[in-house]
């Protein structure tokens, strides 16, 4: 855990070091739980964005996205049950005055638990070595079954307190288990509140709750009020998708590790409207479609993981995350939620328009069902940093930080370096780079020796470095260096284009 810790603390530094991410307003010692991306973490986030949009938007003919505002209608917001509903039971150690959620104490509890089982699994496959059977071991293994059991007691009894909004028995909950303040060990608990998580404020100059306003802590709204505005002007026929990638604001009230939980933040997130009977087959189609997603970008098959709801939001009738293994440990990355017509349904009762879909092919009207995918841009970033960032030993005993980042992400596609500051090799690499730089972000680098550049664009994560020589000068080549091999070859200039399109292009994660 602690060297999992170290590795968070490493690729914040390096995210800082080299303009991936910066504390907010630094200057001013900066505000808890508020990045800002530099010039290197915007490049990286576009790329992203731009990676779902592609996939999500322009791959299906039955998806079309939108930009909605951030302000909307309060009304909105007390029809969807976000005024309501959307708290998280927070409570408090009297102690440290440390504030956590109630459910995520649980859920850590129980962690600790599956790494008792794991600890258990590891030491079977020991004892058994080649005749190890882990689903048997798992089936069957009584201290295996009885751990299995402790956590299935838990989320049952943590399900039924949620779901009845029984604040008392959720903290005997914590009380049951002994579980301690992380930071100070104490066990001295105040009781359970539940805490909304919107941010409100005034709408022009008038004051008072008839002008109260929020900032949207789903972007998820404004594709709902926009349901019939888009089916009806774009003609779109059920089944089909609206998405949309845009800022969400909750006021969190643990907001730490990062960039993985903030105040502001934003989400990539997909409507899909379907017939009403239909949402479960949809909803299957799009775990699988979304996890595909992921695993296209070749990081470890391992890092992910499908964990179903414990508690389903007061929308939805099936939930899955997908979970991404972070320096933290298993957390969640994006969901997927069949979220009934919950919304359509209360919108129309609220704002008093009809939301119903006339479907030709049954010569019925009705409320469309949805089924969403909802991923936090924010913590795509920090998913592709932890799986990029490492720091590798080369066989001649030196050391290298290298981010391999997938190559149609990269913030840089190539760097383009003249060998010297002089005898024309500039003015040849500035003519490659106007080459270039119309398909593919270039950058160019004179300043120090050539090995400190190379380790500088492998330490950002530039899948390509052009050196520009003496020979070049007399018959057009140059050598390009491989960022994940360290190899390089003799091209032709001509051919760099082909060449870097080949390996960058997002084809390769698309097709
Ligand atoms: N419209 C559904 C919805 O908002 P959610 O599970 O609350 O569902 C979706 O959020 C995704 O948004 C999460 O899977 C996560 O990636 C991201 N997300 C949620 N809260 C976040 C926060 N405070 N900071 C960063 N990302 C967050």
């Amino acid at each position: 855990m602690a060297a999992q810790e170290d590795k968070l603390k490493d690729i914040i530094g390096h995210a800082k070091e080299y303009g991936f991410v910066f504390p907010s307003s630094e200057i001013y010692d900066g505000l808890s739980a508020t990045y800002d991306y530099g010039q290197l973490g915007a490049e990286l986030k576009n790329n992203i964005k731009n990676y779902w949009w592609k996939s999500m938007v322009q791959m299906n003919e039955n998806i079309v996205g939108l930009d909605a505002a951030i302000f909307m209608a309060p009304d909105t917001w007390k029809a969807s049950g976000h005024v309501d509903a959307f708290n998280d039971p927070l409570i408090d150690n009297k102690d440290s005055k440390k504030r956590y959620r109630a459910d995520v104490l649980i859920e850590e509890h129980i962690e600790k638990i599956r790494a008792k089982i794991d600890k258990d699994v590891t030491k079977g496959k020991k004892k058994f070595g080649d005749d190890f059977n882990e689903s048997e071991f798992r089936a069957t293994n009584p201290n295996v079954l009885r751990r299995e059991g402790e956590i299935k007691g838990i989320e049952d009894r943590m399900r039924n307190a949620l779901n009845n909004e029984d604040l008392a028995d959720l903290k005997s909950l914590i009380e049951d288990l002994g579980i301690a303040c992380p930071l100070s060990g104490s066990k001295n608990w105040t009781d359970v509140k539940q805490f909304n998580l919107m941010f409100s404020t005034e709408l022009g100059s008038v004051s008072g709750e008839s002008a109260k306003i929020y900032l949207r802590p789903e972007t998820a709204q404004g594709i709902f009020v926009n349901f019939l505005n888009v089916q009806k002007s774009g003609r779109m026929k059920i089944p089909f998708g609206i998405a949309q990638i845009g800022k969400a604001f909750r006021n969190e009230i643990v907001a730490r590790q990062f960039i993985f939980r903030m105040r502001e933040f934003e989400q990539m997130e997909m409507q899909f409207f379907v017939r009403p009977g239909e949402e479960m087959k949809w909803y299957e189609y799009w775990k699988e479609y979304r996890i595909k997603w992921h695993k296209a970008l070749g990081f470890d098959d391992t890092a992910y993981r499908f964990h179903d709801h414990i508690k389903l939001a007061h929308y939805a009738n099936a939930a899955a995350d997908i979970e991404f293994n972070f320096p933290m440990g298993f957390k969640e990355l994006e969901g997927i939620h069949s979220r009934t017509d919950f919304d359509l349904k209360q919108h129309e009762e609220h704002s008093g328009k009809k939301l119903r879909y006339f479907d030709p092919e049954i010569n019925d009207s009705y409320i469309p069902y949805v089924v969403e995918t909802s991923i936090g841009l924010d913590r795509m970033f920090l998913a592709v940093l932890s799986q990029s960032y490492k720091e590798e030993t080369l066989d001649d005993g030196s050391t290298r930080k290298v981010m391999s980042i997938p190559p149609a992400l990269a913030p840089y596609k190539v760097a383009v370096l003249p060998l010297m500051k002089k005898e024309g090799m500039p003015e040849l690499a500035r003519e490659i780079i106007d080459g270039l730089k119309i398909d593919f972000n270039c950058q160019y680098d004179e300043k120090d020796n050539i090995g400190k550049r190379y380790r500088r664009q492998d330490a950002i994560g530039t899948p390509f470095a052009v050196t520009v020589d003496h020979e070049s000068l007399t018959d057009r080549t140059v050598t390009i260096r491989d960022r994940d091999t360290m190899k390089q070859e003799r091209v032709s200039i001509a051919d760099l284009h082909a060449i870097i399109e080949k390996k960058v292009s997002l084809r390769n994660l698309l097709s």
